[in-house]
């Protein structure tokens, strides 16, 4: 049952220390799924350093539990290029409390439009996850890493996440112009 809250998991901004921790963790998974997932995660690792993306972690001393990888595309627009959680991490909340501290920045930010894209093998535990965090499939790349690995499209739009009834607001409405 995922009934911890964010706040109980305080997800936090990745710092360069997390580097050795993140890459030991998530690097066997992403080369399950991907072939060269290791160099292609010590790429995104340098994105954030240098400022070109960014991630948020869920971490205790000693141990890292979950990330959320975005890098920025053209304005207004955010690929979450990465959302995991370490394997005896899952079903206790981390990735939906990584994915709501994502959304309160995309809304913050004023970020129009989110895309995820996961492969099948991944989506019966993540499209649950990403449909509950107002994502929606937007389309299904067939055999893009080799015969039958799909990927799956998923997309979030400000706009219709701020006009979804029961999602929390994070902005004031904007006050009427003065006379
Ligand atoms: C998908 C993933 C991020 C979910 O993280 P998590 O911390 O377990 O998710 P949560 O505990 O916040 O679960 C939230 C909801 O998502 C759904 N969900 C999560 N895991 C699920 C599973 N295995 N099967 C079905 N639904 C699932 C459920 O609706 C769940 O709510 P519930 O536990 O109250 O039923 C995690 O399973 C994962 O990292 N998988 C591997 C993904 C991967 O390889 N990523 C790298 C490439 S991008």
């Amino acid at each position: 049952m995922s009934d911890l809250s964010e706040n109980h998991w305080a997800p936090r901004r990745y710092r360069a220390h997390d580097r050795a921790e993140l890459a030991l963790a998530l690097a066997p998974d992403l080369e399950k799924l991907y072939p060269g997932g290791s160099s292609w995660l010590c790429g995104r690792l340098d994105d954030i350093e240098a400022g070109r993306a960014r991630a948020m972690v869920v971490a205790r001393p000693g141990a890292l539990y979950g990330v959320a990888i975005e890098t920025p595309k053209e304005p207004g627009r955010v690929k979450l290029s990465t959302l995991w959680v370490a394997a005896g991490q899952r079903r206790l909340g981390v990735g939906s409390s990584l994915l709501r501290r994502c959304r309160r920045g995309w809304l913050a930010a004023e970020v129009e439009r989110v895309d995820v894209t996961c492969a099948t093998v991944v989506g019966p535990a993540l499209a649950p996850l990403l449909h509950a965090s107002g994502f929606s499939l937007e389309r299904v790349d067939r055999d893009r890493y080799g015969e039958g690995r799909h990927e799956m499209v998923y997309s979030w739009f400000a706009e219709a996440d701020l006009e979804a009834p029961g999602r929390p607001r994070l902005r004031a409405p904007t006050p009427p112009p003065c006379k």
